[in-house]
C-alpha cells in the first residue's frame, strides 16, 4: 500500500456534523448510525436504471429490524439464507422472498414453506434431492445457481464465481436440475441465477456471465425458464474512485432479456446500504511512533469486534474526524481498534489529520457487513445502532452489556 494515499473521505452529505454530535454525546460510542434518506436515495437509483427489475434486498448486508421494516414499506423484497434471515424478514413483513444459499437444512425448507417463500435459488443438485422430499405449492418455482468459473476480479473472499469456489452448479449440472424440475411442471422452473462475486466493478465480468447464461437460455427459455437473477456485488469502493456502471450494465443485460422474454430479479445488498451507514468511534489514546516505526498510533473504541472488514478483506473505509472534516492530513499513521490482536485495525497506513485524545472518528460506508459480522470477540460488547429519519434520531438497537454477554449461559 502506498503511504502517500490520504485517510479517504467522502461527503457527509446526509450526516450533519450536529447530528453526529448529538448521537455520538447521547448514545456514546461505538455507535452504528443509519440515514433512511441515504438508502432511499440509493434504491431509487437503482429503480430508476432498473425499472422493471424485481429487487431483492440480500439481507446479510445489513438485517437490521428497523431498517429493514423501512424497506418493506418500500415495497423491496428480500433474499434470505438462514433461518434467522427468513424470520427477519417476515417479522418484517418484507412482501416477496427468496430463498438462497449454500445449505437448506430440512428445518429451513419447512419454515421456507410455511412462510410464503415461492421462489428459491438452488445451489446443487444435493439441495435439489432436499427438496424432492417435501410436496411443492403449485406456485413455487426454482432458479438454479450457476458457477460461471469465471474471475470475478475482486477480494478472494469474495469472488463466488471462481471456478474453485463453493457456490454453484456447473452448466451441466444445472441443466440437470432443470431437466429433473420439468418433470414436475415447467411452472416450476424460474430460470438461472449467478452472483458472481461482491464487489464487481468490472463490465466485462457480465460478458462472462452472460456467455455462461447463453446455452442454458437457449435450451430451457422455451421449456418455462423466463426469469433471470443476476444477483448483486455491485461496488462501493472505500476511496469513492470506482462507481459501479449502471448504464453499462443495463446495455448489456436489455439485449439478453429481451431475446429470451426474460424477467430481471437483482439481489442488491452492499449497494443499497453500505454509504447509508457510518460507525462512530472515540480515540482512547494516541502513541506516536514515528521515530520507531515511522506511524502515528490511533488507537480507538471501536476495531475488529465492531467492524471486521478492514481485517477480514483489507477494507478500506473512508474516515473523518468529527467536526474537523477539511483538516491537512499529514501524518502517516494507522486508526487500530482496543483489542490484543494486530489484526484489530480500522485503517492502515495512510496520512492523518491532526488528531487528539478524544477526537470522534467517523467511520463511513459500515451500513453493509458492519454490525451484523460484529462479534463478543474478547468479551466485547456489540455497538449501539441508531437511525436518523426525518431529521429525528431514534435509538434502534441497544448496546449490549454484560448481562446480554452471559444471558444463554446456564
Ligand atoms: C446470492 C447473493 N446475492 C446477493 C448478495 C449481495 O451482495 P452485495 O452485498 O455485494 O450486493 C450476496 C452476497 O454475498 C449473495 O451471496
Amino acid at each position: 500500500m502506498s503511504t502517500s494515499e490520504k485517510f479517504p473521505q467522502i461527503s457527509p452529505q446526509f450526516f450533519s456534523q450536529p447530528l453526529l454530535e448529538t448521537i455520538a454525546n447521547d448514545f456514546a460510542t461505538p455507535t452504528y448510525v443509519y440515514a433512511l434518506d441515504a438508502l432511499k436515495n440509493n434504491l431509487a437509483g437503482l429503480r430508476r436504471h432498473f425499472p422493471k427489475a424485481d429487487l431483492h434486498y440480500a439481507l446479510k448486508a445489513n438485517p437490521s429490524g428497523a431498517l429493514i421494516k423501512e424497506m418493506a414499506a418500500l415495497n423491496i423484497g428480500a433474499e434470505v439464507i438462514t433461518l434467522g434471515e427468513l424470520q427477519r424478514a417476515v417479522h418484517a413483513g418484507i412482501p416477496r422472498l427468496i430463498l438462497g444459499g449454500p445449505a437448506q437444512s430440512p428445518q429451513l425448507i419447512q419454515a421456507a414453506l410455511a412462510n410464503g417463500v415461492r421462489q428459491v435459488s438452488l445451489d446443487s443438485l444435493s439441495q435439489l434431492a432436499s427438496w424432492q422430499d417435501v410436496a411443492w405449492p403449485e406456485d413455487l418455482s426454482f432458479f438454479l445457481r450457476v458457477n460461471p468459473a469465471l474471475d470475478p476480479q475482486t477480494h478472494a473472499h469474495l469472488a463466488t464465481g471462481a471456478v474453485t469456489s463453493k457456490f454453484g452448479m456447473t452448466s451441466s449440472e444445472a441443466a440437470e436440475a432443470a431437466e429433473q424440475i420439468l418433470k414436475q411442471g415447467a411452472t416450476h422452473l424460474a430460470g438461472f441465477h449467478i452472483h458472481a462475486g461482491s464487489q464487481i466493478h468490472a463490465l466485462d465480468v457480465y460478458d462472462d456471465i452472460f456467455k455462461c447464461l447463453r446455452p442454458l437460455y437457449e435450451r430451457f427459455a422455451s421449456q418455462g425458464a423466463k426469469a433471470l437473477n443476476l444477483g448483486g456485488g455491485f461496488i462501493v469502493s472505500g476511496d469513492g474512485s470506482k462507481h459501479f456502471d449502471f448504464d453499462g450494465l443495463r446495455q448489456k443485460i436489455e439485449p439478453f432479456v429481451e431475446e429470451f422474454g426474460l424477467a430481471l430479479t437483482l439481489e442488491p445488498g452492499r449497494y443499497l446500504t453500505a454509504n447509508a451507514g457510518v460507525l462512530l468511534t472515540q480515540v482512547l489514546h494516541i502513541k506516536d511512533h514515528r521515530s520507531v516505526d515511522g506511524r502515528l498510533h490511533v488507537i480507538c473504541d471501536a476495531g475488529m469486534a465492531d467492524l471486521i472488514r478492514p481485517a477480514l478483506y483489507s477494507a478500506e473505509h473512508p474516515m473523518y474526524v468529527l467536526g474537523r472534516q477539511d483538516a491537512e492530513q499529514t501524518i502517516l499513521g494507522d486508526v487500530d481498534g482496543p483489542l490484543c490482536e494486530n489484526a484489530d485495525r480500522l485503517m492502515q497506513q495512510k496520512q492523518l489529520p491532526e488528531i487528539v485524545q478524544g477526537d470522534i472518528l467517523v467511520v463511513e460506508q459500515a451500513g453493509a457487513y458492519g454490525l451484523t459480522m460484529a462479534s463478543n470477540y474478547a468479551s466485547s460488547f456489540r455497538p449501539a445502532e441508531v437511525l436518523i429519519k426525518d431529521g429525528d434520531v431514534r435509538l434502534i438497537r441497544k448496546r449490549e452489556t454484560f448481562e446480554d454477554l452471559v444471558a444463554l449461559e446456564l
